[in-house]
């Protein structure tokens, strides 16, 4: 079992899988897009897994696959059935912003992943464009029409709002996942580098006193937090080695960082 200083139970890991990303959420990445991490920096699919058995053999059991986007990453259908297959995971989900999951959705499924959440900022076409810079909404509604009748466990949207669920947009993707009995969080913008974060409206993340969570970043470290520079090279210490120095070195409560970005600790 992984316990942290303070008494929290760790048993949630979050696997950013790849740094690159199909849009440009104005909240997440620049324009012309970011430094890409050279594909030597990225774990293999073979590391990433021999990794996450040592983290089920110290307590984790639950896992989620995000980015970047997870979809864009080559073989991504390989690693989900290959972290499927390994016993003690009870639950085993993905984080997309859903624009290829048309072709994914059903693979992805039989692969063995058991739940997706879906960003979902707006149902205004143009909106969308404005707010991923790039990207066709249809593409996203038609991705969860499909997920919708693969049989997932559980679908719920990830809505980003300024700072609360009454804005407009917000307000009409509610009246979506509503009419779709689809969950839904809304997750107020949060910058890093400063420090600005706060409780998800409708989910667990931001609330320092009950977390349960450490990250795998795209370039192989083990994070203890969000907002803090604390991380552990899985390369240099070996993985159940920095798994256990991420844990013991949990902050209370995140402050900020400098070095983490949305789409390289996804979120
Ligand atoms: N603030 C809050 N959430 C963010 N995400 C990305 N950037 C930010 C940000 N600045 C989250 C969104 C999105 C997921 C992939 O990452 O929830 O759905
Ligand atoms: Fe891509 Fe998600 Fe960042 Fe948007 S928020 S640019 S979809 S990683």
């Amino acid at each position: 079992m992984l316990i942290d200083k303070f008494g929290r139970k760790i048993e949630y890991l979050r696997i950013s899988v790849t740094d690159r990303c199909n849009l440009r959420c104005v909240y997440c990445m620049p324009e012309e897009g970011i430094n890409e991490l050279k594909h030597t920096d990225l774990l293999t699919f073979e590391e990433i897994v021999d990794f996450t058995k040592c983290a089920v053999s110290l307590g984790i059991n639950k896992i989620r696959l995000t980015g970047g986007e997870p979809l864009v990453r080559k073989g991504i259908v390989g690693l989900v059935k290959m972290i499927a297959d390994i016993d003690g995971i009870d639950d085993l989900a993905m984080t997309t912003n859903a624009i290829l999951l048309k072709e994914f959705a059903l693979p992805l499924k039989e692969a063995g992943l058991q739940r997706l959440n879906i960003s979902l900022d707006t149902i205004d076409g143009k909106k969308f464009q404005q707010l991923s810079r790039r990207g066709n909404l249809q593409n996203v509604l038609e991705g969860i029409d499909l997920a919708m009748k693969c049989g997932f466990r559980k679908i719920k949207l990830n809505c980003v709002v300024q700072e609360s669920r009454n804005e407009p947009n917000a307000v009409q993707v509610a009246k979506y996942a509503a009419e779709r009995g689809l969950e839904i969080r809304f997750i107020r913008t949060m910058k890093l580098s400063t420090g600005e974060f706060w409780i998800v409206d409708g989910g667990k993340g931001g609330n320092c006193s009950i977390c349960n969570r450490i990250r795998l970043s795209s370039n192989g470290k083990v994070l203890p937090c969000l907002f803090s520079d604390i991380g552990f090279s899985v390369k240099e210490f070996g993985g159940c080695e920095a798994i256990k120095m991420a844990v013991e070195s949990k902050p209370l409560k995140g402050s900020l960082s400098k070095t983490h970005e949305f789409y390289n600790v996804g979120g």
